[in-house]
């Protein structure tokens, strides 16, 4: 997505060879013309596949997710990382490994929201490890629901995630797809493709 990359390139920020800042459009400050966009793209790519669910993980997923909900016409569940206080019986819960932040952490979704007849879109910010997508996964695969695949704003290509995803047979759309941030600067991957 051309408008994307431009906006990681303009507005973005390398922290380190692996970690890309976006805190002025997605993690933090929001875009919403560009979110916008994003969702419609997510809509466009997901519009033959039956989606009647989109899940995701707070709290940066929630706008991309939104988004593409607002687009498909579905609604949008996202899985919490703290138990709330009125969210207590009927939890599908799954366990999150944070590489970065070296410790694991449940993440749950109430029962209620997710029904064997859904076809669901999982949606997330960055995909980079995958723990979080594969976190997801786990919570609908403990129903009947069908994954329709994951929709991306921002892949780290170099980082195992989107491998172990496509290997379990999923679809993974990613908006923008980074090959490289060494040196300071970002380099895409496929750029002349989307
Ligand atoms: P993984 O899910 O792919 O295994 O990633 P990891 O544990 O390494 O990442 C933990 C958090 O860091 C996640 O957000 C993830 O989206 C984010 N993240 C991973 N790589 C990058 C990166 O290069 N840049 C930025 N900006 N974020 C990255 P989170 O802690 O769940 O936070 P949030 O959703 O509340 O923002
Ligand atoms: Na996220
Ligand atoms: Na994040």
């Amino acid at each position: 997505m051309e408008q994307l990359r431009k906006k990681i390139k303009t507005d973005g920020s390398v922290l380190s060879s692996s970690i890309l800042k976006v805190d002025a459009f997605l993690n933090h400050q929001i875009d919403p013309q560009l979110m916008n966009n994003i969702g419609l793209e997510f809509a466009k790519e997901f519009s033959e596949s039956g989606v009647t669910k989109i899940v995701t993980i707070e709290s940066s997923g929630i706008a991309p997710a939104v988004m593409a909900g607002l687009h498909l016409h579905v609604p949008v569940v996202f899985a919490r990382k703290q138990k709330s206080l009125t969210l207590v019986n009927d939890l599908i819960t799954a366990s999150v490994y944070s590489f970065t932040k070296k410790e694991s952490n449940e993440i749950s979704v109430s029962r209620k929201f997710l029904n064997d007849n859904d076809t669901v879109l999982i949606i997330d910010d960055f995909l980079a490890n995958g723990q979080a997508a594969l976190g997801l996964e786990e919570i609908v695969s403990k129903t009947k629901a069908s994954i329709a695949g994951f929709g991306i704003v921002i892949e780290k290509g170099f980082q195992d995630g989107g491998r172990l995803l496509r290997e379990k047979g999923y679809r993974v759309e990613s908006l923008a797809v980074i090959h490289s941030l060494e040196n300071g600067s970002v380099e895409f991957e496929n750029a002349e493709e989307r």
